[in-house]
């Protein structure tokens, strides 16, 4: 059968919009997919001079040029589905200390079962992407296994600290971390951009009193802060503040927003850490008084965070590795006496990968 003229099908496409969608090869490259044209190619006054449906099958010519493409119905429809950025709070499953989900998540998987099994693969890092965190137990003890861990589900990372870092205590700390002190709930390397979206903590001895882990879901609380506090919220999405960190070797500085929102509003990036925050500027456009309402903000984001019961405690033994999203989970750790051995290695690693890896293991499980 064939019809000429209305078709539902393209109800709601405009010219333009299907223009760019033909798939011919004058528009794509036949084997990457990829578009060859410019925007500036398309004519501007396209239009659509008639369209014939036969089966599943959409024909439409356009104007003025006569230009030809050809859609199934099926891939009209799926150009239908709203985008989706995963990566911003809709596409989350924020989470209290209590909740289920997050509970479960503790009870972790055995490292070997996740190397042996696909599935459990996919289970931890769809766990990452929608909890914020997994936890692998049975990681083998070894120094640099870590970045094993990281090579599983993407790239690691490598910054000034090499492609891992030890978290132990030092004589002359340049960081807290290196220190028995208990560190507030904080997300790394704010002070980077882009910033390391993955982190990775791996524990190889930890024969001290202390130094229990703890993890805050920050897209949670920064979404209490917006509904106890619209205007806080809002204060810390559209105040830029900055980061930063030196040594000898590396001075590393960026200035973002505590909490950052897509352009929907929609809670997309947490960077907070007390040590390497740097005091606002006077200079910065803005009144003191504007200066004011950031610090009541700054406090008010704060004292969510530290809401007992946002906060996950757990203690890693060695063997142990969390990884987590870093621009979603708040980390901290309880203070530890000096005496005895605490050792961690960590590294960084990125989730465009892991969602890649993700992607690619759900691939082969559809043809399976
Ligand atoms: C870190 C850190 C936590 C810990 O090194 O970034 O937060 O448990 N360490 O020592
Ligand atoms: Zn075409
Ligand atoms: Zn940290």
């Amino acid at each position: 059968m064939k019809t000429v003229g209305h078709n539902p099908a393209l109800d709601g496409f405009p010219a333009i919009l299907l223009r760019d969608l033909c798939e011919c090869a004058e528009c794509r490259d036949v084997s990457s997919g990829q578009r060859l044209g410019s925007v500036t190619d398309l004519p501007a006054d396209v239009s659509v001079a008639s369209t014939t449906v036969a089966g599943g099958a959409v024909e439409v010519v356009f104007g003025p040029d006569g230009h030809r493409a050809v859609f199934s119905r099926e891939w009209l429809a799926e150009q239908r589905r709203p985008p989706d950025d995963d990566r911003a709070e809709q596409a989350k499953r924020l989470w209290a200390a209590a909740d289920p989900g997050a509970v479960a998540g503790l009870r972790g998987h055995d490292w070997p079962r996740y190397l042996a099994d696909p599935a459990i693969r996919q289970q931890c890092l769809a766990a990452l992407l929608r909890d914020g965190f997994f936890l692998l137990r049975d990681v083998p003890c070894q120094p640099g296994t870590v970045l094993t861990v990281a090579g599983s589900m993407g790239y690691v990372r490598e910054t000034n600290y090499g492609r891992l870092f030890d978290v132990r205590v030092e004589a002359t700390p340049a960081n807290l971390a290196f220190t028995g002190l208990p560190i507030a709930p904080h997300t790394d390397n704010p002070y980077r951009d882009p910033v390391p979206t993955v982190q990775l903590l791996h524990c190889l001895a930890s024969a001290v009193e202390g130094g229990d882990s703890g993890l805050v879901d920050g897209f949670n609380a920064a979404a209490l802060l917006r509904a106890a506090d619209p205007a806080a919220f809002e204060i810390l999405t559209r105040t830029p503040v900055t980061f930063a960190y030196a040594d000898a070797t590396a001075e590393l500085h960026a200035t973002r927003p505590m909490i950052a929102a897509d352009p929907r509003g929609k809670i997309r990036e947490v960077r907070f850490n007390n040590r390497s925050l740097q005091p606002l500027r006077l200079g910065r456009e803005g009144s003191p008084d504007d200066t004011v309402a950031f610090y009541a903000a700054y406090r008010a984001f704060a004292e969510t965070i530290i809401r007992p019961e946002l906060m996950l405690t757990f203690r890693l033994a060695p063997g142990d590795c969390v990884v987590f999203d870093n621009t979603r989970m708040l980390h901290a750790r309880t203070g530890f006496a000096a005496a005895g051995q605490r050792h961690l290695q960590g590294c960084y690693a990125d989730l465009d990968g892991v969602a890649s890896t993700l992607a690619v293991l759900r691939r082969g499980q559809a043809t399976r």
